[in-house]
């Protein structure tokens, strides 16, 4: 993904303010002031910021102008939202109540190599384990990422078998489903549920040979991931996790920083939802609830109340080498990357499990 240099966003931010202020040049003429190949982003800004404060017919201009020059639908599927919302920029749907469009989702060419890279990373960086395994997956929505995850430790021989498998998810749906997942996979296995986001579970049951966590633990801030990401090194030697790098956490709202990033990933997310052939309404359906829902919230409501913490991959590591004491990062590895988008993993073990 792309930064703004201090200097842009400075730029953006004064223009910005004219154009908040009513002071500010026609749309073409602002847009022109700014750099060809990021006007798109410049009016996704501008845009989002407007139709954030219930200015949504001051900001169709813009995300039209972002429209017609954008390499990414980041302000066309928005005015494709507004329309549908009748000018409302408000969180389209409540995420993750049925399981069946993360199915969809999830199988999306970019994420699926992703998630095949992520497993072929762990399988290898993980060691041997000579006890049946436990694992603990946190935010483990299907359960499918653990399930072949633990197939491919299978196939590489690492594990003889699996013992005890923790499920976390809030989403009872999500609960249920992986519940039925991991019992067919590993019949053997004993099965503890818990119901809660991590920051919310009281007390971890169990101690694991690892815990995974995968696009789940960006949903609270680098303050609540300080205290609650340690707390699954207590459990495991060995942590795996696999996020998206976005810049979500620390910009407030309303800066440049925050609406660039999220130009960025969820103008590429809603191309990739759109490029795979679907009804209109699964793709609609599976853009507004994993991309919009997040989308909206981070452009709408303040650090604290809103749902989403990406974190680029620094932040992470600076976050995760501060926090999980006696341990170390094993392996850092790219799992897909474009110009806009990055996923990654990062493994740490804990002292002499690490060597
Ligand atoms: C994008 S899905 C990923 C599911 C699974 N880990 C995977 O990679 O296939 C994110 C899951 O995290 C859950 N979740 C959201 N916030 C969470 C939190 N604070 N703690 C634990 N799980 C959370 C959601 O309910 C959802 O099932």
């Amino acid at each position: 993904m792309y930064l703004l240099s201090s200097e842009e966003s400075g730029r953006w931010e004064a223009a910005a303010s004219e154009i908040l202020d009513g002071k500010g040049e026609s749309v073409a003429r602002a847009a022109a002031r700014v750099r060809p190949d990021m006007r798109a982003a410049f009016c996704y800004y501008v845009g989002t910021m407007l139709a954030s404060q219930g200015r949504t017919d001051e900001a169709l201009p813009w995300l039209e102008y972002g429209k017609a020059v954008e390499p990414i639908p980041a302000c066309s599927y928005l005015l494709d939202l507004l329309d549908r919302q009748g000018g409302e920029f408000v969180i389209p749907e409540v995420a993750f109540t049925d399981p069946r469009p993360w199915g969809h989702f999830s199988s999306l060419p970019s994420l699926s190599s992703a998630r095949t890279n992520f497993i072929e990373r762990a399988t290898a960086s993980l060691p041997d384990f000579e006890a049946p395994l436990r694992y603990a997956d946190v935010g483990c929505g299907s359960g499918e990422l653990g399930i072949r995850l633990v197939r491919s430790l299978e196939s590489a021989g690492k594990i003889t078998g699996v013992e005890d498998v923790m499920l976390m998810d809030p989403s009872p749906g999500m609960l249920d489903l992986a519940q039925r997942n991991v019992g067919q996979a590993f019949p053997g296995a004993a099965v503890t549920l818990v119901q809660a986001k991590l920051e919310d579970a009281r007390e971890l049951p169990g101690r694991y040979d690892f815990s995974i966590a995968s696009s789940s633990v960006h949903h609270m801030t680098a303050e609540q991931k300080s205290v609650h990401l340690p707390r699954l090194a207590e459990v495991a030697d060995h942590f795996l996790l696999s996020e998206l790098e976005g810049n979500h956490d620390y910009p407030a709202l309303g800066s440049p920083e925050l609406a660039f990033s999220v130009y960025q990933i969820f103008g590429r997310g809603v191309q990739w939802v759109m490029d795979q052939p679907a009804p209109g309404e699964v793709q609609r359906a599976c853009a507004d609830t994993f991309l919009m829902t997040e989308a909206i919230s981070i452009l709408s409501q303040p650090r604290g109340e809103r749902t989403e913490y990406h974190m680029l991959r620094g932040q992470w590591k600076e976050l995760l080498g501060r926090g999980l004491s006696g341990f170390e990062c094993v392996c850092e590895a790219t799992c897909y990357a474009d110009e806009y988008v990055e996923q990654f993993m990062l493994h740490y073990a804990r002292g002499a499990a690490a060597r």
